[in-house]
């Protein structure tokens, strides 16, 4: 007989909740039960609830200090999604994971290395003595999309590893959604850090070795944006690699391209379009000359969130978890592109990325 399916709430009700949460859940409401959503306001919670009641009739509506202690007390809920600003996530994963429910939290890992440091040895704490420690999990989505996956097999073919590119021209202007968003913002390191740790993530698993230490020059053009919103970095690669990363937070001709060139051949993945689905064209160069590309729809946030219903579904038979969705795994994002806003910052200096 199966495990009963585990309830889970979402605290948090913001935009990403409301067009990626929600409606991703729904594809596989099979593996899971959705107990309640929980927002500091009522009013934006009641906001999320009306969407998820769509799919999900008996979802509760929680919101402030009160409806947070009812979902730490409702034992039927054992995992909880922590959706909300980067400046505070890991505060409220530290509270539920002491409270005994597994958390998956939305990227970045932290704010910075320091509150990295703090987080991992407050969780050391928690889940010491503890039979079956609660799951820290970090959502990254870029981990789980096929195209990384499938590519990332070819890139032992490629031979020898010669050059790395990673370019991104983002489009975040007054159009977009996450535009105004006041804690993405103030967040540290602008908009490079909340948006950079996907393409950091998407980097670090192409190559599949750690960046060791980077030199980068930063800039702020744009005063729509907060400071920096330009970041040309070089970066040194454990398998003695080295490449940049170039990141324009607002371009007019949006783009974002990871390739790795090797001695035998070259990979690369580029997000674009086909039949109206948005993806990636992961395209194989071969050294005798011949190209192939194919498109991978997104589907990474729904596969992320399948990995942390199973983990969770197995987490008292104490099996290993997800790889991809380990706490440190966020953490070392977060941690290149720290160095790298530090080099900005001093003028290119080369600094060592933290190791976690
Ligand atoms: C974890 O426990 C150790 C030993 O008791 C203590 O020194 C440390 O400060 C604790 N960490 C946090 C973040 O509370
Ligand atoms: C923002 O960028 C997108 C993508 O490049 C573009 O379609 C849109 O017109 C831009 N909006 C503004 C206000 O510049
Ligand atoms: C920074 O990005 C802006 C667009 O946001 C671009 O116009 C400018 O040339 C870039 N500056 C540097 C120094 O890269």
């Amino acid at each position: 007989m199966a495990n009963p399916r585990p309830g889970l709430a979402i605290l948090g009700a913001g935009i990403f909740v409301r067009t990626q949460y929600i409606p991703r859940l729904a594809e596989i409401s099979d593996l899971f039960v959705l107990r309640a959503i929980w927002s500091r306001t009522e009013e934006s919670a009641k906001g999320a609830v009306e969407i998820a009641r769509k799919h999900f009739p008996d979802v509760e509506c929680k919101w402030g200090e009160e409806g947070l202690d009812e979902i730490i007390r409702d034992n039927s809920i054992v995992g909880v999604g922590v959706v909300l600003a980067g400046q505070i996530q890991v505060e409220m994963s530290l509270k539920m994971l002491k409270a005994g429910k597994h958390v998956l939290q939305e990227k970045p890992a932290a704010a910075s290395i320091s509150e990295i440091e703090t987080a991992i040895s407050s969780y050391k704490n928690i889940s010491t003595g503890s039979p079956s420690p609660s799951i820290w999990a970090v959502a990254e989505n870029y981990r789980f999309e096929p195209a990384f996956v499938e590519l990332k097999k070819l890139v032992g073919e490629i031979g020898t590893m010669m050059n790395v590119q990673l370019i991104v021209e983002g489009s975040m202007n007054s159009s977009n959604p996450y535009f105004s968003s006041s804690w993405r913002r103030n967040l540290g390191g602008g908009f490079i850090l909340d948006m950079g740790v996907h393409y950091i993530a998407g980097l670090r698993m192409l190559v599949g070795c750690e960046v060791t230490s980077v030199s980068a020059t930063t800039t702020h053009v744009d005063t729509s944006l907060p400071a920096p919103d330009n970041i040309t970095s070089n970066f040194q690669l454990e398998n003695g690699c080295s490449g940049v990363f170039v990141m324009v937070v607002s371009s007019k001709s949006p783009k974002i391209l990871w390739r790795v060139v090797g001695l035998k051949g070259t990979v690369q993945l580029e997000r674009g379009m086909q039949e109206g689905r948005h993806g990636y064209l992961a395209t194989v160069y071969s050294d005798r000359g011949e190209t192939r590309t194919i498109f991978y729809p997104f589907s990474g946030v729904t596969e992320e969130l399948k990995a942390f219903f199973h983990d969770v579904s197995q987490a008292s038979a104490s099996q290993e978890g997800e790889p991809r969705l380990s706490y440190l795994e966020g953490a070392r994002d977060v941690a290149v592109l720290e160095a790298m806003l530090e080099s900005g910052a001093k003028d290119g200096a080369l600094v060592p990325v933290k190791r976690f």
